[in-house]
């Protein structure tokens, strides 16, 4: 273990002493603390990193020329074949059944867009019982659980920004029914923030300021923090992987499943036809035969608008961010596979070099993040299966409007509904999602397969009416 003096020399050599700036004036204790925050961080990684990114304006890698759309396996509904998805699930199915799927979840983020302070789990969704995001999770893993025969794991990846309170939550909630010792929380790793120079900010006068280090550090995360070994132990073979922020996610699809065995993927992704060129999700592209997905934010604005002599666009195929991820290509991940670092240039609050705070009104520095789905191009065969949006993503990411609270409120009404009418149920004159409430519980039903099976051995059946809920 280096002593602060060895610490020291060594942020010299990377021009980087300033962090000790205030050491003199800092009790022991909180020089250990200091300290600890230097062991932490890969003084060479961030060094590269401010090499390579804070000198070059924009990804000049990224030339529209190179980059085409990516192929899909389409469903029944967009012209897929029904036989194989059929087959698909049969497979799924005897993989769940065999206990070889675990869920996890990414819940590490801030969530500073919609507002809400505390983990995003922990925010209320459904429309009429009002669930959290992670009960609805919860809720689902235990439906699958009971239908397929099988324990199926929970990993949820956290930050030290909400590591204990989400604990603490599920300990409160009796872990939502599910049995605590297959729910599994560990912290995703920290990166530090530097500023336009490429110094490292002190958060206080005994820290640097670090931040999670992006949902592409679960690999490492998952392997650090015994995850992937607790997986072994389990004969886990297949992670279902999705975010905190989408209640409609089927949180195990076994056709998804089958699919992904029958090719041999490491690595699959669902996807959805995007709502317009400017919808903020990822785009799947193919780069010299190479899957990859280019985030919004980078999408070359005339590949994300150019069309087809048809007038349709050419680049559809939007990331839910749901993956299925084999164990073995995260082992890999893990252990070798370096994942590109993104930097965001954010509003960073900093101690400045005379020990006063500062909360900046403009962005002062920068973040870097790792994306999972930047494995894609390392992954064997990796698949790509549509989905149907209305039936699997309304996130909750913004305070109002899209991908709002209510947005989803609204989506997840409109759902049942839809799923009332395929069976049959003749619905109040004019019912419409924005002025009528109803909620079905995951655990009663899932998905419309799921709903019909339940509503037909349902005896008496309830009087649809607003507020309804269907347990
Ligand atoms: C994300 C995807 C985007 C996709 C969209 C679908 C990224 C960079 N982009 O966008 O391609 O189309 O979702 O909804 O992810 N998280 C961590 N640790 C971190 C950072 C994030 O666990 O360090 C988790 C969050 O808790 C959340 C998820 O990752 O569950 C997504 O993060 P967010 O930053 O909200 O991504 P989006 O911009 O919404």
């Amino acid at each position: 273990m280096s002593s602060l003096q060895e610490m020291q020399q060594t942020f010299a050599r990377y021009g980087q002493e300033h962090v000790f700036r205030f050491i003199g004036e800092l009790p022991e204790n909180e020089q250990a603390e200091l300290l600890e925050n230097c062991r932490e961080i890969d003084l060479e990684e961030i060094n590269k990193l401010i090499q390579t990114h804070l000198q070059k304006e924009e990804d000049a890698s990224l030339s529209a020329d190179d980059l085409e759309p990516a192929p899909s396996i389409r469903v029944p509904e967009n012209g897929g074949d029904e036989e194989a998805w059929e087959k698909a699930r049969a497979d799924g199915e005897a993989l769940l059944r065999g206990g070889k799927v675990a869920c996890f979840t990414v819940a590490g983020g801030q969530g500073t867009r919609l507002g809400y302070d505390g983990p995003k789990g922990t925010y209320p969704v459904t429309p009429v019982s009002k669930k959290t995001l992670f009960q609805v999770f919860a809720e689902k893993i235990q439906a699958a659980s009971q239908r397929y025969e099988t324990r199926l794991p929970w990993f949820i990846m956290t930050s030290d920004l909400n590591h204990e309170e989400t604990e603490k939550f599920f300990a409160e909630n009796h872990f939502f029914g599910l049995d605590r010792n297959d729910v599994f929380f560990f912290r995703q790793g920290r990166m530090p923030a530097v500023d336009e120079k490429g110094k490292l900010l002190l958060a206080e006068k005994n820290a640097l300021a670090l931040s999670p280090d992006g949902h592409g550090g679960s690999f490492k995360a998952l392997a650090r923090n015994g995850a992937l070994a607790e997986m072994e132990k389990r004969g886990i073979e297949i992670l279902s992987y999705f975010q905190v922020d989408n209640p409609l996610v089927a949180v195990i699809d076994p056709a998804f499943i089958g699919f992904h065995q029958q090719t041999g993927s490491e690595m699959s992704s669902r996807m959805i036809p995007k709502r317009s060129p400017e919808e903020k999700v990822g785009n799947f592209c193919r780069k010299d035969g190479k899957i990859q997905v280019v985030e919004y934010s980078d999408m070359p604005e005339e590949l994300a608008q150019k069309t087809d002599t048809g007038g349709n666009l050419v680049f559809t195929a939007g990331s839910i961010a749901i993956h299925l991820i084999d164990r073995d290509f995260a082992n890999r991940m893990a252990n070798s596979g370096d994942l590109p670092f993104h930097q965001a240039h954010k509003k960073v609050p900093y101690v400045d070099e005379n020990g006063a705070k500062v909360e900046p009104s403009e962005p002062n520095a920068f973040k870097f993040e790792k994306f999972i789905f930047d494995a894609l191009p390392l992954a064997q065969n990796p698949l790509i299966l549509e989905t149907r949006r209305e039936e699997e993503f309304s996130p909750v990411k913004n305070a109002t409007g899209v991908d709002s609270a209510e947005s989803c409120r609204r989506d997840q009404v409109a759902q049942f509904l839809r799923w009332l009418s395929a069976v049959g149920v003749e619905l109040p004159a004019a019912t419409k999602e924005e002025d009528f409430s109803l909620e079905i519980s995951p655990l009663f039903a899932t998905n419309e397969r799921e709903f019909r099976e339940r509503w037909e051995r349902l005896d008496p059946k309830p009087k649809i009416q607003n507020g309804l809920y269907i347990s």
